[in-house]
C-alpha cells in the first residue's frame, strides 16, 4: 500500500515550499499576462490518480491495457475543446504550448522548411523562430515585424514578405501584442501562395473560448495554444486542426515527440473546457479585455506610454521611457514586486537595451479578474502602479503604496477561506 499520509508528513519541505508559493500567489497583485488562478476542481482533477495511467496511443488504440477510464477521459477533453472552438479535430497531448508547436510543424512540414512568424523582438514567441528554440535550429524561419510608426503588424509587408519568402506556414500568434490579428488578412495571403495559415493562440485562447474575442479556427487551417493561461487550465499545450489535418497531428504528438501523455494534466483540461462552457465563464473573458483597457487608460492618463496606443485583449505594453529615459523593465519590475506587484518586464518593439534589462513591462489582467476586480480597481491599481515609479527611491512612500496594494489583495483574494492549503 502506499504512504497515506501526507505531503506535509511526508516532505515538509516541499510542503512548506507549496504553502510559501501559495501566500506569495495570495499577497500580492499577479499581473503577469500567461499567468491565472486555477480552480481548485482543475487542480483536484490534475493531482489525480490519472498521473499513475500510461496510456500510449489514442482512445481505443492504446499500447496498454486498463485504459477504459483513460479513454474516456482523453475523449471527453477532445469532445469539450472541439466544441468549445468549433473545431473539426483535437489532440489534447501536447505537455506544452512549445511542444504543441514543435509537433504541428512537424506533423505538415519537413525540417529546413521556410516558415513566417512574428519576430520576438516585436511580441512572437520563442517557437516562431527564434535561434536558441527548436523552431529557428530546425526550420528557416522568415520574421515579420511592426510598423514602427503604428505599431501594428502591417498586412501589405507580410504579404510581401510572403510573396517574396514563399513560406509553406504563416504563423500568427504572439506573447506580447496587444491587438487584433487580422485573420481574414492572413488567410489570403496563406491562400494566395498555398501556405498553411496556423494560429498560435496560447495567450488567448482563453478569451476565445469565453467569445470575447474572434475564433481563429473560422480562418485557420491548425490552431495551437496552451491551457494554463487566461483559459485557467492545467498547464499543457492543446491543438486543433481542420479534419485533413488530424492523423498527421496524432502522429506528430505521439509517436513523433511525445511518449506517453499526462493524463492527470488531461483531466485538469477537460475540466477547464468545461468551466469554459459557462455564462460565468464568458462573463469573466469579457470583464479581462474591460479591466485591460481601464488599466491602460489609466496608466496613460498618468504619462506611461502603452504600444500602439492601447489594447484589444488582455495585455498591454508599457514603454517606461515615456516617464524616464534611465528607468529600465528591470529596475521597474523588481520595485514594484517588492510593493506586492508582480509582473515583467518586457522588450518593447525596436528596444535598446538587451532582454534581460529591457525597456518595458507586460501587464495582463487574466488574474486580477479571477479575483474578481473590476474596472475601478483597475483605476485604483494603475495609480499605484504609477507611485511606484514616481517614488521608487523613496522607502517611506514605498512602504506606504505596499500598504495600498495590501489592501486590495485582500479584498479580492483568490481562493475562498476554505481553500485546501490554507491555514
Ligand atoms: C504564443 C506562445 N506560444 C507558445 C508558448 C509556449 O508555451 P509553454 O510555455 O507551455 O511551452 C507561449 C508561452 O508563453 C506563448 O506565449
Amino acid at each position: 500500500m502506499t504512504d497515506p499520509r501526507s505531503v506535509a508528513d511526508v516532505d515538509p519541505i516541499v510542503a512548506d515550499l507549496i504553502q510559501s508559493e501559495l501566500t506569495r500567489q495570495e499577497s500580492g497583485i499577479q499581473l503577469i499576462a500567461s499567468e491565472n488562478f486555477a480552480s481548485r476542481a482543475v487542480m483536484e482533477a490534475s493531482g489525480s490518480v490519472f498521473t499513475n495511467k500510461y496510456a500510449e496511443g489514442y482512445p481505443r488504440r492504446r499500447y496498454y491495457e486498463g485504459c477504459e477510464f483513460t479513454d474516456q477521459l482523453e475523449q471527453l477533453a477532445i469532445d469539450r475543446a472541439k466544441e468549445l472552438f468549433a473545431a473539426d479535430f483535437a489532440n489534447v497531448q501536447p505537455h506544452s504550448g512549445s511542444q504543441a508547436n514543435m509537433a504541428a510543424y512537424f506533423a505538415v512540414l519537413e525540417s529546413g522548411d521556410t516558415i513566417m512568424g512574428m519576430s520576438l523582438d516585436h511580441g512572437g514567441h520563442l517557437t516562431h523562430g527564434s535561434h536558441v528554440s527548436f523552431s529557428g535550429a530546425l526550420f528557416n524561419f522568415v520574421s515579420y515585424g511592426l510598423n514602427p510608426e503604428t505599431e501594428l503588424i502591417e498586412m501589405d509587408e507580410v504579404r510581401r514578405l510572403a510573396v517574396e519568402n514563399q513560406p509553406k506556414m504563416i504563423v500568427a500568434g504572439y506573447s506580447a501584442y496587444s491587438r487584433h490579428l487580422d485573420y481574414e488578412a492572413f488567410r489570403s495571403i496563406a491562400d494566395e501562395i498555398g501556405a498553411i495559415f496556423l494560429v498560435d493562440a496560447a495567450h488567448f485562447i482563453g478569451l476565445v473560448a469565453g467569445k470575447a474575442m474572434p475564433n481563429p479556427m473560422d480562418y485557420a487551417d491548425i490552431v495551437t495554444a496552451t491551457t494554463h493561461k487566461a483559459i485557467r487550465g492545467a498547464r499543457g499545450g492543446l491543438i486543433l486542426s481542420k479534419e485533413e489535418y488530424g492523423k498527421a497531428i496524432n502522429k506528430a504528438v505521439f509517436p513523433g515527440y511525445q511518449g506517453g501523455a499526462i493524463f492527470s494534466q488531461i483531466a485538469g483540461k477537460a475540466v477547464a473546457f468545461h468551466e469554459a462552457m459557462t455564462a460565468e465563464y464568458q462573463e469573466y473573458a469579457v470583464q479581462v479585455i474591460r479591466n485591460a483597457q481601464a488599466l491602460a487608460g489609466t496608466l496613460q492618463a498618468g504619462g506611461l506610454r502603452v504600444v500602439s496606443g492601447g489594447t484589444d485583449n488582455h495585455l498591454m505594453l508599457l514603454d517606461l521611457r515615456s516617464l524616464d529615459e534611465d528607468l529600465t523593465g528591470k529596475e521597474a519590475a523588481v520595485v514594484l514586486d517588492g510593493v506586492g506587484i508582480t509582473l515583467n518586464r518586457n522588450a518593447i518593439p525596436n528596444d535598446p537595451r538587451p532582454p534581460f534589462v529591457t525597456s518595458g513591462l507586460r501587464i495582463g489582467t487574466p488574474s486580477v479578474t479571477t479575483c474578481g476586480m473590476r474596472e475601478g480597481e483597475m483605476e485604483r491599481l494603475g495609480s499605484l502602479i504609477l507611485d511606484t515609479i514616481a517614488k521608487r527611491d523613496d522607502e517611506t512612500a514605498l512602504k506606504e503604496i505596499a500598504d495600498g496594494v495590501s489592501e486590495l489583495v485582500a479584498a479580492f483574494p483568490p481562493y475562498p477561506a476554505e481553500f485546501p492549503g490554507h491555514v
